[in-house]
C-alpha cells in the first residue's frame, strides 16, 4: 500500500492480553514494514471526529509471547498511520499490596531487564550515531489526561509507579519479585519494553496504563495469597475489560486535542 492509499489516524492504541477488539466496525489495514509484519492487520475505527487505529500486539487470539512480539513493526505501523500519541494498556503484576487487582497504574517509570528483544530502529548508524533520551519514558501531558479521564469515570487509578520489565514468557520467582519491589518498583509486566523506547524513537509521545492483574510471586507478607497464574492473568483481565474501554472512551478525545 503507498503512501497516499493509507488511511490516517489520531490515535493508536496497542490491545494486551484479553485485549484483541477496540471498535465493532473498523477498517481493517494490513501494513507492510521495513522490520516485517506487525502482529496483525491494524483495525481503524472513527470515535466521533477522532480516527483510533488498534493492533493486538500479542496477534489476534494472542498467538505471539512476550519475547517475540515484533514490537518494532507494531510502532512502525502506528508511525506510518501518523498517529500523534499511543496508548499501551498493559496487564501487570503488583509488587505492593496498596497496588491492588482491578486498579489501574498510571506508569511515569520504567526499568528494563529484558533481553535478546530487537528494541532498536537504530541498530546501524548510517548518518552518525543516534542516542536518544529516556530519562522521561512516557509523556507526562498523556498521563495527566488518562488520569483525569480515570477520574471521570471512576476508576482508580495510581498516579505514578515504576513498571520493571522482565523477558518472560515465565513469571518471576519469590526472589525475583522480592528484588523487585525491594528496589522500589511497582508493576511487572513483560511488554512495556521495548514498546516505550521504540515509541520515544519513533517520536510518537506514549502512555503506559497499567492494568493490575494479580500479585506477581506472592505477598511475603500475607502468605495466603496467591502466586500469579497465566489463568488468573486472562480472567482478571476479562473481568476488568469494560474499565479499560471506558477509560479509553473518555481520553480518546482529549488526547486527539
Ligand atoms: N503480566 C501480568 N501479571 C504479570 C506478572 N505477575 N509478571 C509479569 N507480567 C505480568
Amino acid at each position: 500500500m503507498n503512501d497516499q492509499d493509507r488511511p490516517r489516524a489520531d490515535i493508536g492504541v496497542f490491545g494486551g492480553s484479553g485485549f484483541y477488539s477496540l471498535a465493532a466496525e473498523a477498517e481493517t489495514v494490513k501494513i507492510e514494514t521495513a522490520w516485517g509484519p506487525p502482529s496483525a492487520p491494524v483495525a481503524v475505527a472513527a470515535f466521533g471526529s477522532v480516527r483510533v487505529a488498534f493492533l493486538p500486539r500479542h496477534g489476534t487470539g494472542h498467538r505471539i509471547p512476550p519475547h517475540r512480539v515484533n514490537y518494532r513493526a507494531n510502532v512502525d505501523a502506528m508511525r506510518q498511520l501518523g498517529v500523534r500519541a499511543l496508548v499501551s494498556p498493559f496487564a501487570a503484576g503488583s509488587l505492593r499490596p496498596e497496588i491492588r487487582p482491578g486498579e489501574f497504574v498510571v506508569c511515569d517509570q520504567l526499568v528494563d531487564r529484558t533481553w535478546g528483544r530487537d528494541s532498536t530502529f537504530y541498530d546501524e548508524f548510517d548518518d552518525g550515531p543516534v542516542h536518544i533520551p529516556f530519562a522521561e519514558p512516557y509523556d507526562p501531558r498523556l498521563r495527566r489526561i488518562v488520569l483525569d479521564a480515570a477520574a471521570e469515570v471512576g476508576a482508580a487509578a495510581h498516579d505514578g509507579g515504576t513498571v520493571v520489565v522482565v523477558n518472560g514468557p515465565r513469571f518471576s520467582t519469590r526472589a525475583e519479585s522480592r528484588w523487585h519491589r525491594e528496589s522500589g518498583w511497582h508493576v511487572v509486566n513483560m511488554t512495556q519494553s521495548p514498546e516505550a523506547p521504540l515509541a520515544m524513537e519513533a517520536g510518537i509521545p506514549f502512555v503506559g496504563i497499567a492494568l493490575v492483574t494479580d500479585y506477581d510471586a506472592g505477598l511475603d507478607e500475607d502468605p495466603g495469597v496467591e502466586p500469579v497464574s497465566q489463568e488468573a492473568v486472562f480472567a482478571v483481565f476479562e473481568a476488568n475489560l469494560h474499565k479499560v474501554r471506558e477509560l479509553l472512551d473518555a481520553a480518546i478525545p482529549r488526547l486527539a486535542a
